[in-house]
């Protein structure tokens, strides 16, 4: 199946009450564990880059991994620039052939915030890409943005609507209280803000800091219209862990690819249960 953008997924995910996992790969491996995972549940599935390793790698060489994997899969697949902040990088991951690209000008003034992001529209729609566009800031550190505690807030619901009507993206993700990264605490949601935004625009909400929410708290904020939640950090462990772990276990055998293996089952495990606790699986 060809590489879809996320409309037409987060459009039925917002209706359906149920939201499509969005989860940032690293290389071959974890695309795969994504996909396969995906495949397993047949469930539509967003694969995520961030910036940083679209730097890293270069955009053909994920290209290549996307494309070989979605030639054969039977589940909608989009492959979607996580926070960029740089337009240059946009474009040409859209030339590169992304789906969809985030702009993330939250560090910005509002208005500057508000022009960047419609130009991104304006560059990506007549391209058929879809974008996600950021208001507030979420604490923590996603690939090169990081947000001090002191430094975060949340989106404010009146800007939210004007942000939402003149941006007009295809996903819109507000601040409301979720961290990028490990948990200090317990996360102060803001579900009334939640609640206010998404009653008043039918644009799909991203759920940015998944790793280490509780189901509850998915569950809530998906019942409210987060119709794409972001994993990454998870992922991240799951990596490291996997192969440490089996290494450690295996500390003589020196065989890369039974560790790569044993990288891919921690990977689809974390994936397939995210799915299953989105209710995005038998959705595809
Ligand atoms: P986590 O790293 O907390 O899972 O957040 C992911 C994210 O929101 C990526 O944009």
């Amino acid at each position: 199946m060809p590489l879809e953008n996320m409309k037409g997924m987060l459009g039925a995910a917002r209706e359906g009450g149920y939201a499509v996992g969005a989860f940032n790969i690293l290389d071959y491996n974890s695309t795969k564990a994504v996909i396969d995972a995906a495949e397993q549940l047949y469930a539509p599935v967003i694969i995520q880059t961030s910036a940083k390793t679209v730097i890293f790698w270069g955009t053909w060489a994920i290209i290549s991994w996307v494309k070989k994997l979605e030639w054969s899969s039977k589940v909608p697949i989009a492959l979607h620039l996580d926070h960029c902040k740089d337009l240059r990088l946009i474009a040409e991951c859209i030339e590169a052939g992304w789906s969809s690209v985030m702009i993330d000008a939250s560090a910005k003034p509002f208005e500057e915030n508000l022009s960047l992001s419609r130009q991104v529209v304006e560059m990506a729609r007549p391209k058929n890409v879809t974008v996600e566009a950021e208001l507030g800031a979420i604490v923590g550190v996603e690939d090169d943005i990081h947000v001090k505690e002191q430094d975060a807030h949340l989106a404010d619901p009146e800007q939210a609507i004007k942000f939402c009507k003149e941006v007009d993206p295809d996903c819109f993700a507000p601040a409301i209280g979720t961290a990028h990264g490990v948990y200090k605490g317990v996360p102060k949601i803001a579900y009334d803000r939640l609640e206010e935004i998404a009653g008043k625009t039918p644009i799909p909400i991203a759920l940015h800091g998944g790793t280490g929410l509780a189901d509850d708290v998915f569950k809530k904020c998906i019942s409210l219209g987060c119709a794409k939640v972001n994993i990454s950090t998870q992922l991240k462990y799951a990596f490291i862990d996997g192969f440490v772990e089996y290494h450690n276990a295996h500390n003589t055998q020196y065989n890369p690819l039974k560790v790569i293996e044993a990288q891919y089952e921690a990977l689809i495990a974390g994936i397939i249960e995210n799915i299953n606790l989105f209710g995005s699986a038998g959705k595809a």
